[in-house]
């Protein structure tokens, strides 16, 4: 169901006449001023992200460590609610734009692309929201059609979509794509064929992308087992506190947004080992 919310109107979350509101905003009363980033002595612009699926987990994560370097970021997630609290706790100096939607639907990607445009452009782009599908993880032969569709619909066809809707923006700033993968694109894990093959598509979208696209740093990147909602869900019922935490697969996802590596498929915390620190 698309969940698009309008902009609260409560004191604490009132819109400011200053500028645009999107569908699905969620803005606080004070927003941090747009400032650029102090580095070796001068102002470096800001840059702009947009991470997809970032009330919870990794997006979460992530949009809150970019934030914290400067960045600004346009955030999403379909529960406003959630989206809400997750955006109170960000930290200036970055921007955060926090539209409530679901990556399926047109609108609130144009929405996304809008807002990035709005802050001065956008030069990152990480989609990151996802869907695992039914819990517990079905076999082949017993996962529904219609099941499997709205899998695709989330992991391969909407993260193309905005891909497509936020060329303009990345091509003018020479940008990046992620795009979240999971080692699921890749092993013939039991219960795994649909999320699975929703994120082996993924993988070659970006591959043929990174082609056709040179200009372009193109990353698929599997961030590895993580103790978030969606692990648990694919194991119902079991103590999943051994997974590392979603922070821990972050600073290899900054060595990406930030760092010169070629486009290509990276295993975040690979990269952290390797010595990605940030
Ligand atoms: N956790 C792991 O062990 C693991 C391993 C390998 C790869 N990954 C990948 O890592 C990424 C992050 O996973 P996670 O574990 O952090 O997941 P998570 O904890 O379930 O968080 C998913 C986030 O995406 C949002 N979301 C889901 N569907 C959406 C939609 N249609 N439109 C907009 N937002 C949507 C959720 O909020 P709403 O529900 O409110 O929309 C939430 O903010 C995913 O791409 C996943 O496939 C995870």
């Amino acid at each position: 169901m698309i969940r698009l919310q309008r902009a609260r109107r409560s004191s604490a979350w009132a819109p400011s006449p200053s500028r645009t509101n999107y569908p699905g905003e969620i803005r606080p009363a004070a927003e941090a001023p747009r400032v650029g980033r102090a580095y070796r002595g001068c102002m470096e612009p800001t840059r702009t992200a947009i991470v997809t699926g970032a009330s919870r987990g990794l997006g979460l994560a992530l949009a809150r460590n970019l934030s914290a370097r400067g960045w600004n970021v346009v955030v999403d997630a379909r529960d406003p609610d959630a989206l809400a609290a997750a955006h109170s706790s960000f930290a200036a100096p970055g921007r955060t734009v926090a539209l409530a939607g679901d990556v399926a639907d047109p609108l609130h990607r144009r929405a996304l692309v809008a807002a990035a445009s709005n802050l001065g452009g956008l030069h990152v782009l990480v989609n990151n929201a996802s869907a695992l599908g039914p819990s517990p993880l079905p076999p082949l032969a017993e996962l529904d059609t219609a099941a499997f569709e709205a899998i695709l619909a989330t992991n391969t066809v909407a993260p193309l979509a905005l891909i497509r809707e936020a060329l303009p923006l990345l091509e003018a700033a020479s940008g990046r794509i992620l795009n979240i993968t999971s080692d699921a694109a890749v092993e013939g894990y039991e219960g795994w064929g649909g999320y699975g093959a929703s994120k082996a598509a993924l993988e070659q979208l970006s591959n043929v992308l990174a082609a056709e696209r040179p200009g372009l740093r193109v990353y698929w990147v599997d961030p590895g087992d993580m103790r978030t909602q969606m692990h648990q869900e694919a194991f119902p019922g079991e103590d999943i506190s051994d997974r590392p935490p979603p922070e821990e697969s972050v600073p290899g996802l900054v060595d990406l947004i930030e760092g010169d590596r070629p486009s290509g498929r990276y295993q975040a915390r690979a990269l952290v080992a390797a010595g990605a620190a940030r």
